[in-house]
């Protein structure tokens, strides 16, 4: 399987979401956090637009739904993520908008005021899906925008579900992610996996500017 292509990729994130339970993937969590306080922190505007890329079968549009935001979108490559969330949403997933797309090619029809990004930029490790993201990111976003990226950190593992990852200072990542974004929070996170180790991750909080 060529994970470097969108048809690879894609095959690729259904087997594991067609092989394994929610909590037999190292970065399940129940709790979305702190993901879900830096949005919260970043607006409590509660009509405010917010997009999670690559937010597979993650609890945070849950999360977000049950605190009143009214504009939630989920992206992910893998079809049977979304299917996953949005038969735990039951009815309520209906209230959310899901996009099936690779980011590194997907043309964003619209802009959302929250990007949301938590270990997917990490799998980009070729220059060109790099610059891919960015360009996305940077259409489906506007001046004033607040972007959270969440990667595996200098000291977090060399791969994830079998895969090579980019590893990111919070430095690394505000310089790859380039000028039109300024960071301002960042932060270290200890994630525990289901397993009992622990992953560490960066989380950097940019402005588009
Ligand atoms: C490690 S999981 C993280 C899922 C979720 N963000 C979370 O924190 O629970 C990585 C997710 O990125 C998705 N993904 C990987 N490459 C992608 C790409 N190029 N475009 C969109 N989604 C992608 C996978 O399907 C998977 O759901």
């Amino acid at each position: 399987m060529d994970t470097k292509t969108p048809t690879g990729r894609a095959a690729f994130w259904d087997q594991v979401y067609a092989t394994k339970t929610e909590n037999q993937v190292s970065w399940y969590q129940d709790n979305p956090e702190p993901s879900f306080g830096l949005i919260r922190s970043a607006t409590s505007d509660l009509s405010a637009s917010i997009i999670d890329v690559g937010g597979g079968a993650s609890h945070l549009p849950d999360a977000l739904l049950d605190s009143g935001y009214t504009d939630v979108t989920v992206l992910d490559v893998s079809s049977i993520a979304l299917e996953r969330a949005k038969a735990r949403l039951g009815i309520r997933a209906a209230q959310a908008s899901w996009i099936t797309a690779d980011v590194t090619r997907w043309k964003p029809q619209r802009q959302w005021r929250v990007w949301h990004d938590r270990a997917v930029f990490h799998f980009l490790t070729s220059r060109e899906d790099q610059e891919a993201y960015v360009k996305a990111l940077t259409q489906a976003t506007a001046n004033g925008s607040v972007v959270i990226v969440a990667t595996f950190a200098p000291s977090g593992p060399e791969r994830c579900s079998g895969l090579p990852v980019q590893r990111y200072s919070a430095e690394a990542l505000s310089a790859r992610l380039g000028a039109g974004f300024r960071i301002g929070h960042r932060t270290m996170v200890a994630h525990k996996t289901p397993f009992g180790s622990t992953q560490d991750f960066v989380f950097g909080v940019f402005r588009r500017v």
